[in-house]
């Protein structure tokens, strides 16, 4: 007997893939895990991006690559403009980033997550692979309460203000690059903490969210724009504030900018501008860092641990997954 029960689009995109993003991103973390320590930056990626792309062609979305491993000539896989999905069930916009910290992952050092995010068809902001400068602080505080273009210092000062506490109480993560100097010691002349991460600024925005946890209270500098947008997903999730802007210091890199829709380069992209739909974001640890633990190979048994969160009801639910069918991971 065969029961066809029909299930509205929305709810597809709100409840029941929030689950199987879950299966996607703990597949490309298992495979990347298996290289950890091994040295080989590529090799890792590679394994995470094969299985993602696996686990994402058996959804039922008409999914389009928004965000992804590159633009269609450099990058085979998981390139802009894929399909992705069974072609059928709800369209929706997908990011992902199969190996976030490939030289965590190929050092085996803490914080190398699997991630992606899916957001209605169109919702997502189609960032071209270049840098982008970013600021991001948590929920709670009024809008504008920091600001992309005011100084460092300044954004340290305005914070503390609104918190209620002396800079001295700030702790300011920043991706550790000659790059972020005048950052740095912006944020310390100040007498607030920086907090320094080698890679990594999906997770380091996600800091943000829960400063009583993470002891951070506000992300400021320049990393990837694929890593911005997929953070914008989580922070709409959790709550908080994002200010970006690309980096298009060329005219190839406008070019590129362009033809993918972008008009202004120098706009300044708030959270909404970056995700504006109804979002799902979802990332796996590989090696364990603040965020999650990494994957635990044991003898019968694998185990994950991933968050994953929805814009619409702003849940947060971390699970811990114990698989058993070993047969199906080592085809990864
Ligand atoms: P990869 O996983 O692609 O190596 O990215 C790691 C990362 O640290 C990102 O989190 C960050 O946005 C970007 O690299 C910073 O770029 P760069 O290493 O060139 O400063």
């Amino acid at each position: 007997m065969s029961t066809h029960i029909s299930v509205p689009p929305q709810l597809l995109l709100e409840r029941i893939l929030t689950l199987e993003i879950v299966r996607v991103t703990e597949r490309a973390a298992v495979s990347a895990a298996r290289l950890r320590g091994h040295g080989n930056e590529k090799a890792a990626d590679q394994a995470a991006v094969d299985a993602m792309r696996r686990e994402l062609n058996k959804l039922p979305i008409e999914g389009t690559v928004v965000i992804g491993e590159g633009e269609r000539d450099e990058a085979p896989m998981l390139f802009i403009g894929e399909k992705v999905g069974i072609n059928a069930g709800p369209q929706v916009d997908i990011a992902v980033d199969p190996l976030e910290g490939t030289t965590l992952c190929a050092k085996n050092m803490p914080g190398a997550i699997a991630t992606m995010a899916m957001a209605d068809a169109g919702t997502l902001l189609h960032a071209p692979d270049v840098y982008m400068q970013k600021i991001a602080v948590g929920p709670g505080y009024a809008k504008g309460v920091v600001e992309l273009d005011a100084s460092p210092a300044d954004n340290v000062r305005r914070l503390a203000k609104a918190k209620g506490v002396d800079a001295s109480a700030i702790t300011v993560l920043v991706l550790d690059r000659p790059r972020h100097s005048d950052i740095i010691n912006g944020v310390r002349g100040t007498g607030a903490a920086v907090r320094l991460i080698t890679d990594g600024d999906v997770a380091g925005v996600i800091h943000c969210a829960d400063p009583d946890n993470t002891g951070v209270d506000m992300y400021i500098g320049t990393g990837g724009a694929p890593e911005g947008v997929l953070a914008a997903v989580a922070l709409r999730c959790i709550g908080g504030q994002m200010q970006c802007r690309l980096i298009l210091d060329t005219e190839e890199k406008r070019e590129r900018a362009r033809k993918m829709g972008v008009t202004d380069p120098r706009m300044i992209y708030g959270i909404e501008d970056l995700a504006k739909g109804d979002c799902l974001f979802a990332a796996t640890g590989v090696t364990t860092g603040s965020l999650l633990s990494g994957v635990k190979f044991r003898k019968d048994v694998i185990e994950t641990e991933t968050v994953v969160m929805r814009s619409v009801t702003g849940t947060v639910r971390y699970i811990k997954a114990e698989h058993r069918q070993l047969d199906k991971f080592h085809l990864d």
